[in-house]
């Protein structure tokens, strides 16, 4: 079988991807190693900046975004036992939607479905042979039977524990990264959020966040330690440390329900350079990673197929290579803004070493600083919402 672009990983980079290039009249068929299913029901992030509420928008998905989609407009940093109002909007004139990551994701396979999309769920043993030529071939298995795909590029949109990037020579890429010394236990609970806004807040137990998805459902995170037994936490322990770490403000108390999910993530940054090798383009988690704490991950993934798109389509369209010649270097540059701010807040939220009483100075002083100062909210705020490359 043959297609233009085979795109591997039916994520948020790849669904977005094979939607732009039906746009611009070039076909793709994306492989799948889950079940629809699972990608459509996988709970991951929630926050959509600005730039790729618009972006959906623009290629047709903004129907049910914009019905049920909830628009935030500033942000709480809750410190000292007090509530402090980041006022995005005001800052920056733009705001955030909260919108869960699998909804995005069904409203792609949906689109995509709708015109007869080739999306192949469940395939197995995924190799990518050919890339250093003008033919790659991507062999896989699936419904028990041998299957080649012959492309003229391959889009490697297969997350972080993909096959794209380790099907990249050894000595091509170079890898930066940083580890952190703590995880997130996330839960989703049928509460109604006790707050209009998400809730960032430091406390000397550790960071904790209050998030939600609709009037009726709360997302709640804990920093734990990376090791962390998830069966050591019966629902009743998450809701008290909950409680301790965000009942800090007189009066205020959080609505608690039935949990219906929990899970433990680990913390890393992680950016792989070039993102492009010969007839392969990696996208989205496959070729960068983030801390969540400044809720980057699914924004850097639509970004890098929107650049990828465009380049594709002025390959096919126009005969030009300038914009595939320039992804990796034009992406990177968003990449890396968003690995600064996400290290960052994720290094002035959290408890660093208990042995550090130094460094806690630092980041109580950092928080009063950017909670009273226009000019560091504004950074903040920025960030928050999304920057252009810079
Ligand atoms: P993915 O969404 O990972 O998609 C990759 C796809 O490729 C997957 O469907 C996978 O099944 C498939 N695949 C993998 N290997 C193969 C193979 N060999 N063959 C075929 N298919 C394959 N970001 C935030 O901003 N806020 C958050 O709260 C947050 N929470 C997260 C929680 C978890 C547990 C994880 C893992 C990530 C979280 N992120 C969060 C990050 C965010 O979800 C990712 O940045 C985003 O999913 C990236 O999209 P992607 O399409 O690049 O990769
Ligand atoms: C959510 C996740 C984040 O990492 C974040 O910074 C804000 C919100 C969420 O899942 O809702």
């Amino acid at each position: 079988m043959r297609t233009q672009v085979g795109i591997v990983g039916a994520g948020p980079a790849g669904l977005l991807l094979s939607h732009l290039l039906h746009r611009a009249g070039i076909d793709s068929v994306v492989l799948e190693c889950r079940s629809r299913e699972y990608v459509e029901h996988r709970i991951r992030a929630g926050v959509l900046e600005q730039g790729s509420v618009d972006l959906l928008r623009r290629s047709g998905l903004g129907e049910r975004l914009d019905r049920e989609g909830l628009r935030h407009e500033g942000i709480e940093l809750r410190f000292g036992g007090a509530a402090h109002r980041i006022a995005m909007t005001e800052l920056t004139g733009r705001a955030i939607t909260v919108y869960g990551q699998q909804e995005v994701v069904k409203d792609l396979i949906a689109a995509r479905t709708a015109v007869g999309g080739d999306l192949r769920f469940e395939v197995e043993d995924v190799r990518l042979d050919g890339l250093d030529s003008d033919a790659p071939v991507i062999r896989y298995r699936h419904q028990g039977r041998d299957e080649e795909l012959h492309c003229d590029f391959v889009a490697g949109c297969d997350g972080s524990h993909g096959v794209s990037r380790p099907s990249v020579p050894a000595g091509v890429l170079t890898e930066y990264d940083r580890s952190y010394p703590f995880a997130w236990l996330g839960i989703l609970a049928a509460a109604p959020p006790a707050t209009e806004e998400l809730i960032y807040a430091h406390h000397e137990r550790g960071f904790a966040l209050y998030s939600m998805r609709s009037p009726e459902i709360s997302r709640l995170y804990l920093q734990v330690d990376p090791e962390t037994d998830i069966a050591q936490w019966p629902d009743e322990r998450i809701w008290a440390e909950l409680r301790t770490r965000l009942e800090t403000v007189p009066g205020w108390t959080l609505n608690t329900g039935p949990i219906l999910e929990k899970s433990v993530t680990g913390m890393r940054s992680l950016v792989v350079e070039p993102m492009r090798w010969r007839r392969l383009f990696l996208a989205g988690d496959a070729v960068h990673i983030v801390p969540p704490t400044g809720a980057k991950g699914m924004n850097l993934a639509l970004a890098d197929v929107t650049l990828l798109g465009d380049a594709f389509a002025a390959w096919y369209r126009e005969g030009r290579d300038d914009l595939l010649d320039a992804y990796s270097d034009t992406a990177l540059r968003r990449v890396w803004r968003a690995q600064h701010f996400s290290w960052w807040m994720t290094s002035l939220l959290h408890r660093l070493r208990t042995d550090d009483p130094y460094e806690a100075k630092l980041q109580l002083s950092t928080l009063r600083y950017v909670t009273s100062s226009r000019a560091y909210a504004t950074s903040l705020a920025e960030n928050y919402v999304g920057l252009p490359e810079v």
